[in-house]
């Protein structure tokens, strides 16, 4: 007599079934840059015994979204196929879609998962500055002279400055870098220029950033020049020139620089700071105003006139 096996259900063969369990029902991109491509993994699981059969259709208006693999396929018992979902938006805009997942799993046939991902542009950082060139104007030696100008981050991502640098040392600024500025941002910015020694100096201020037009320039110009000492310059003119006639009798005393600034008697001003050209005294020795002094000549050196209407000009100091 033949042993049976250990098989003791006479019945129908057993009937192995698969059972289909996939592990998203949506799925998030959020926001990505246009262009650039973001992956996510999907797995659809076999938990049944059975070999799954079925079937992955991507629905889709443009074709932004790609799933490897697709189409039809197969899966046995107890196994698990990963699939790479890419995400790659080509235009600012929101990207809705559908995986369908069909299997004959006949309980549970059919999956869906919503997709959705929106494209954003390129974060681009720019910088933008208030003055392309800045003139400290004239200015005496040792002293300082100010002007502000504006670093505004323009872009839509944060503004990286990592230098500024200026090529004379005569011009500095108040601000620290490296600077950070997000979208929207501005930096205000003092820059000084001051020199111990007299000259012309044309300069640039450099600014470093990842904006795409970087090195962004700025031109500086200044002029210092040295004080005329009233005491050491300007007194010892008329001591040896008008003294003889402008002492302490009336008129125009040019004794003393607190005498020189009263005025005369009979005119007014003889000195408006600031404007050696239209100050009577500097007309008076050029002679285009009145009668030449000194009276009687000789009519001062260009030099010399100079150096009176250059104190002048700088503001008539008591210095
Ligand atoms: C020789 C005498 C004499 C000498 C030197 C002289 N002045 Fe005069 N100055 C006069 C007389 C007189 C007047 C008044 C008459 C007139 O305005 O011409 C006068 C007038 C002036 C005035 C007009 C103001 C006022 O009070 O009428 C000025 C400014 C002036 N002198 C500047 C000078 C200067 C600067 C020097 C030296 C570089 C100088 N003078 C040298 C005789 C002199």
């Amino acid at each position: 007599m033949m042993i049976l096996g250990s098989c003791s259900d006479m019945g129908e063969p057993e009937v192995l079934l698969p059972l289909m369990e996939v592990d998203a029902s949506s799925l998030d991109f959020s926001t990505v840059t246009i262009g650039s491509p973001q992956t996510r993994q999907i797995q659809i699981v076999n938990s049944g015994e059975g070999q799954l059969n079925g079937e992955l259709t991507l629905i889709q208006d443009s074709s932004v979204y790609a799933i490897i693999p697709q189409g039809v396929f197969t899966l046995a018992g107890d196994d698990t196929l990963f699939a790479e979902l890419t995400f790659t938006p080509s235009a600012e805009f929101t990207y809705g879609a559908q995986i369908i997942i069909i299997g004959d799993d006949l309980g549970n046939p059919e999956h869906m998962i919503t997709l959705t991902g929106a494209g954003t542009a390129l974060p681009v950082p720019a910088l933008s500055v208030s003055n392309s060139s800045l003139n400290f104007g004239s200015i005496l030696t040792g002293n300082n002279s100010q002007q502000q100008i504006t670093l505004s981050s323009t872009g839509n991502d944060t503004l990286l400055i990592a230098s500024i640098d200026f090529d004379l040392d005569v011009y500095s600024m108040d601000v620290p870098t490296p600077l950070e500025l997000i979208p929207g941002a501005s930096q205000l910015v003092t820059i000084t220029f001051q020199s111990g020694v007299a000259g012309t100096f044309s300069g640039s201020m450099t600014i470093v950033s990842n904006s795409p037009s970087t090195p962004d320039v700025v031109s500086l110009s200044g002029e210092t020049e040295v004080a005329v000492s009233y005491a050491g310059s300007v007194q010892p003119i008329w001591n040896s020139n008008c003294g003889s006639c402008h002492g302490s009798n009336g008129g125009l005393n040019l004794t003393s620089y607190t005498n020189l600034m009263s005025g005369s008697s009979n005119n007014g001003p003889a000195v408006i700071p600031g404007n050696g050209a239209n100050s009577l005294i500097i007309r008076r020795i050029n002679g285009t105003t009145g009668g030449l002094m000194p009276q009687g000549g000789p009519a001062l050196s260009a030099t010399t006139i100079a150096t009176i209407e250059t104190w002048i000009n700088q503001g008539a100091l008591d210095n």
